[in-house]
C-alpha cells in the first residue's frame, strides 16, 4: 500500500489530513520528533524519517506488530512524501516519510537518571524502589517481545523505552527489529536473545540492578529446565506457564541481590514485605 501526501510535513498553520504541527521535542540528524495535534489537543508525536525504504518499512511494520500485544503504542497515521524535483538521483534508495504515534511521557533513560540522583544525592529509598520496579517492568517488556511476538528489538536501550502517563512501559524506535525466524541479517545486530538484555544492562548501570539483565541466556536455560519439571503435573498449558511464571522465576534467582541492594542503599528502611507484588 502506497500513501503519499502532497505536502509532506504539516506546519503550525497548515494541516495535513487532520494534523497540525506542535513543538519540536527531539532533534537528532534527519529524524526530528515533533508534538502533533488534532482537534482534541497535542497528544501525539510525529517522527520525520529520511531513510532507506527497507528501514522505514521495518520501523512502521514492527511498530504495528508490537502494538498488537500492547508493547508499543499503535501507529495512528503515516504517509510517504512525494519526491521533489531536486531530490532523487543518487538518493533514489532513500525515502522521506512520517509516522504518527501517541505521545508518551518520558524515556526510561531520563527516569533512571532521576532515580539515581534521588538515591545517591538525596538518599531517598524511593529511588531504589522505583529502579527495582522499572527493572522488573523492563524485564517483562523485553521478555514478552521475545516470547509472545518472537521479535528482537535490536536497539533496546533505555532511550528507546518510554513511560506513558500511567507509568506503563512501551518500546519505541523499532527500525532495527527483526523476527527470530528471519535469517541472520548482515546489516545489523545478530539475532541473539541476549542482545536486547545486553543493551538494557548498560542502561541500568548505577541503579544496583544491572546484573538482573546479565547472563540472561543461562537463566532462561534454567527456566526451560524448570518448565520440564512443571510439565509433569501442572494443570496449565506450557504456554500459560511460560507467560506467567518465568519473570517471577528470574526474580527468585535474584532475590538475594535485590534484598542486599535495597538494604545497603537505604538508611531508614520501611517494612518492605510487598516488593514482590509489583
Ligand atoms: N511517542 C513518543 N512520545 C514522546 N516522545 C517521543 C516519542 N517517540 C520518540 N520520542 C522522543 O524522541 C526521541 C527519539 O525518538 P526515536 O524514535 O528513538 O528516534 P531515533 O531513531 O532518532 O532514536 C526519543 O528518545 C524520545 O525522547
Ligand atoms: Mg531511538
Amino acid at each position: 500500500m502506497k500513501r503519499f501526501s502532497e505536502r509532506c510535513v504539516p506546519t503550525k498553520h497548515i494541516f495535513v489530513r487532520e494534523w497540525k504541527l506542535g513543538n519540536k521535542i527531539f532533534a537528532k540528524g534527519s529524524r526530528p520528533v515533533y508534538e502533533i495535534c488534532d482537534k482534541k489537543g497535542c497528544n501525539y508525536v510525529l517522527k520525520v524519517m529520511v531513510a532507506p525504504k527497507w528501514f522505514f518499512n521495518r520501523e512502521l511494520c514492527f511498530q504495528i506488530i508490537c502494538a498488537k500485544n500492547g508493547l508499543c503504542k499503535p501507529v495512528s497515521d503515516w504517509w510517504l512524501c512525494k519526491k521533489s524535483e531536486e531530490e532523487g538521483g543518487e538518493e533514489e534508495e532513500y525515502i522521506k516519510g512520517v509516522i504518527i504515534t501517541p505521545k508518551l511521557k518520558e524515556t526510561l533513560e531520563s527516569k533512571l537518571k532521576k532515580n539515581i540522583k534521588m538515591m545517591n544525592v538525596k538518599k531517598k529509598y524511593r529511588g531504589v524502589l522505583d529502579n527495582f520496579l522499572l527493572a522488573m517492568k523492563t524485564l517483562k517488556l523485553i521478555f514478552d517481545l521475545h516470547q509472545k511476538l518472537r521479535v528482537i528489538h535490536g536497539d533496546a536501550g533505555a532511550n528507546n523505552i518510554m513511560l506513558d502517563y500511567d507509568e506503563k512501559l512501551f518500546l519505541i524506535d523499532m527500525g532495527l527489529s527483526f523476527l527470530m525466524s528471519e535469517p541472520e541479517p548482515s546489516t545489523f545486530a545478530r539475532p541473539r536473545l541476549s542482545i536486547d538484555y545486553d543493551y538494557i544492562a548498560e542502561s541500568f548501570k548505577g541503579t544496583g540492578f544491572e546484573s538482573l539483565f546479565r547472563d540472561i541466556d543461562s537463566k532462561l536455560a534454567k527456566i526451560e529446565e524448570k518448565f520440564e519439571e512443571y510439565d509433569e503435573d501442572n494443570p496449565f498449558s506450557a504456554e500459560k506457564i511460560k507467560g506467567k511464571y518465568t519473570i517471577e522465576y528470574i526474580l527468585n534467582f535474584e532475590k538475594d541481590l535485590v534484598e542486599e541492594e535495597l538494604k545497603k542503599s537505604i538508611i531508614d528502611f520501611p517494612v518492605y514485605g510487598d516488593f514482590y507484588s509489583y
